[in-house]
C-alpha cells in the first residue's frame, strides 16, 4: 500500500515537471518569436551567445570586429600622423590621401575628424555619450542602449583598429551632404566603404553613420558597393 502510495506521488511529479517543461518551452518560443518580428535582436543574441575574439587570421584590411567581436588584446598598429594629427594604420594611408585629393579637386572642403583612437579614447566617447542622454533624462539603462547605437562598445571599435575615419566637411566652405554625397559614390574607388548605412543598422547594430568609412581594400569595397553588402554580409557570401 505503501509502495502505491509512493508510486502514485513520483508520478504525480513527473507529470508536473512535464507541464512545467512544456510551458517553460512554449513561452520562451513565444518571446522567440515576438522578438524577431519586432526586430529585436537582444534575445537571439543571448541565445547565441556571439560574442567572440575577432578572427585575425584573414587578410588583415577585412578583420571584422562588431558588437559581437572583440579587437584581441595583442593587436598591433603601425600608425601614421596626418597633417591635423590624426592618425590611421599606414596601410591605408596612400588610398585615404589619394581619396582626399581627389575629393579636393571636385570642389570639396573635408577633413578627418578622427582616426585611430585607444581604448582608453572609447571608453571615454562611451561614458560622455551616456551622459549626455542621462542629463536629458534617460535612466542609466536606456542612457547605455541609445549610446551604444552610436559608439561601439570598448574594444570593438573600428577606430581602435586605426581602419577607419569620421570624415566631416568644412561646413564653411561646403555642406556635410556634399561631401557624404562624394563619398557616398566614390569612396570605393579608394577601397573604402561606409560601414554602418541606414539600411543595415539591423545587422551592424549602430546607427547610420554617413561619416565613417572603413578601408577593405579596393576589391572588396566594389563588390560590397556593386552588391550592397556591409562588411558581414561580404564576408558570410565571400569568405
Ligand atoms: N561610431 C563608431 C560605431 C565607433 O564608435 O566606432
Ligand atoms: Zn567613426
Amino acid at each position: 500500500m505503501k509502495k502505491q502510495a509512493r508510486h502514485k506521488k513520483k508520478q504525480s511529479y513527473k507529470a508536473v515537471a512535464r507541464v512545467l517543461v512544456t510551458l517553460l518551452i512554449l513561452i520562451t518560443g513565444l518571446i522567440a518569436y515576438y522578438s524577431i518580428r519586432g526586430g529585436d535582436r537582444t534575445l537571439l543574441m543571448v541565445f547565441h551567445s556571439e560574442k567572440q575574439v575577432a578572427d585575425t587570421s584573414g587578410a588583415w584590411n577585412l578583420i571584422l570586429v562588431d558588437r559581437d567581436h572583440y579587437i584581441p588584446a595583442n593587436y598591433q598598429v603601425e600608425l601614421t600622423e596626418l597633417s591635423n594629427g590624426e592618425k590611421v594604420d599606414s596601410r591605408i594611408y596612400p588610398e585615404l590621401q589619394q581619396m582626399f585629393d581627389d575629393a579636393r579637386a571636385a570642389g570639396l572642403a573635408l577633413f578627418v575628424r578622427e582616426g585611430y583612437r585607444t581604448t582608453k579614447e572609447q571608453q571615454q566617447i562611451m561614458d560622455d555619450r551616456i551622459k549626455e542622454y542621462e542629463n536629458q533624462g534617460c535612466s542609466k539603462k536606456e542612457a547605455k542602449k541609445k549610446a551604444e547605437e552610436y559608439v561601439a562598445i570598448p574594444g570593438t571599435s573600428e577606430h581602435q583598429l586605426g581602419l577607419s575615419v569620421d570624415i566631416n566637411a568644412d561646413t564653411s566652405k561646403c555642406s556635410s551632404d556634399a561631401v557624404y554625397q562624394w563619398l557616398d559614390e566614390n569612396a570605393y574607388k579608394y577601397g573604402f566603404v561606409k560601414r554602418y548605412p541606414e539600411d543595415k543598422t539591423d545587422i551592424t547594430s549602430i546607427n547610420n553613420e554617413p561619416w565613417h568609412y572603413r578601408y577593405v581594400g579596393k576589391d572588396a569595397a566594389r563588390t560590397m558597393k556593386q552588391e550592397n553588402l556591409c562588411l558581414e554580409e561580404y564576408l558570410i557570401k565571400y569568405k
